[in-house]
């Protein structure tokens, strides 16, 4: 008999077909959106499932379900799952980090540029019928070229956007847990700094930390007054880095520029206030959405699963384990 497992939202359906090649495959494409409680439910009796980074699989879920042995998220972040649980239970864990670095870092800068030069407040302006003469002042912005990017958290995204600041000329500073390495520090032209000085001096500020109690409202009130008036901040990573009331009232005193955020603490819900000051870009969550990397993160969480539960070419050895003491065990 064939393992059963989840797949717990709408995802393509040559992956699920694929699936189906190792699998009882239980695929929720008419993609509710599955609550904790059908979530255990539905998870009940399934050796492993495809999840996305809003399921989350905590100690509770982990400890009613015996049978589980792989958790396979579609996301590089994975803060939606207790790993110490998992690794205590023997339930391997695995994310889709590389596939989807270039396409954030795309976005990233898309957001980034959005917000320093106001396109989507300009083209809010322009539909309303605002627009009727030129002015000097005119949505006037904040320059990119020439600037200094700030950039929290200098992981594989990090640096993709570091990258992308040579052609804008720009000085990269930037704070992480730990200092990279001198020569990939001179690859990418950036500089390591404390981060009261990465408030103080940027003028661009990239969060891509990933998220946990640690980093919950790293950027909170005191932060947003470190920064400078005429900065932006661009929040990449995940919801709760930042305190979304606290920023909207930062923005709405100018203590900053603006803001660009593709994340939002308790998604899919948008703290009310951020939807009524206009120097904020918000979109939904889609720094990974391109047709390519979307299908490149359903496909290696696929590989990831069929691997965990010892099937396919890569039996026992999925290529991106969080856990990997768990396979060990295993072997
Ligand atoms: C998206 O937020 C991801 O973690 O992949």
């Amino acid at each position: 008999m064939k393992p059963s497992v989840l797949v717990t939202r709408a995802i393509y359906a040559d992956v699920v077909d694929r699936l189906s090649q190792y699998f009882d495959v239980d695929s929720n494409q008419e993609d509710l959106v599955l609550d904790a409680a059908a979530l255990k439910a539905r998870l009940a009796g399934k050796a492993g499932v495809l999840a996305n980074a809003a399921d989350k699989i905590d100690g509770a879920v982990v400890a009613a379900l015996p049978q589980l042995r792989a958790v396979c998220n579609m996301a590089v972040g994975y803060n939606n799952l207790d790993v110490p649980a998992l690794t205590a239970a023997g339930v391997v864990a695995t994310n889709t980090p590389d596939v989807l670095t270039e396409t954030t870092a795309d976005f990233g800068w898309a957001l980034l540029m959005a917000t320093a030069r106001r396109v989507t407040e300009s083209e809010h302006y322009l539909r309303a019928g605002k627009w009727k003469r030129w002015s000097y002042d005119m949505l006037v912005g904040m320059d990119v070229y020439g600037s200094t990017l700030g950039i929290l958290g200098m992981g594989r995204i990090g640096q993709a956007l570091a990258r992308r600041a040579a052609g804008f000329g720009m000085n990269v500073l930037y704070h992480n847990r730990s200092q990279l390495p001198a020569e990939t520090e001179r690859a990418l032209n950036a500089r390591y700094v404390s981060k009261a000085e990465l408030l103080a001096q940027t003028d661009h500020l990239l969060l891509v930390l990933p998220y946990s109690p640690e980093s919950h409202h790293a950027i909170g009130a005191a932060e947003l007054a470190a920064m400078k008036p005429t900065a932006t901040l661009i929040n990449l990573a995940r919801g709760g880095i930042v305190d979304d009331a606290a920023l909207a009232a930062a923005l709405r005193n100018g203590q900053i520029f603006a803001a660009g955020l593709d994340v939002f603490e308790g998604e899919p819900s948008v703290h009310p206030d951020l939807l009524t000051v206009p120097n904020v870009v918000l979109t939904p969550h889609i720094a990974s959405a391109s047709e390519k990397t979307r299908r490149a993160m359903a496909n290696l969480a696929a590989d990831n699963l069929i691997a965990a539960l010892d099937a396919g070419p890569k039996a026992g050895h999925p290529p991106s384990v969080i856990n990997p003491e768990v396979m060990a065990r295993r072997r």
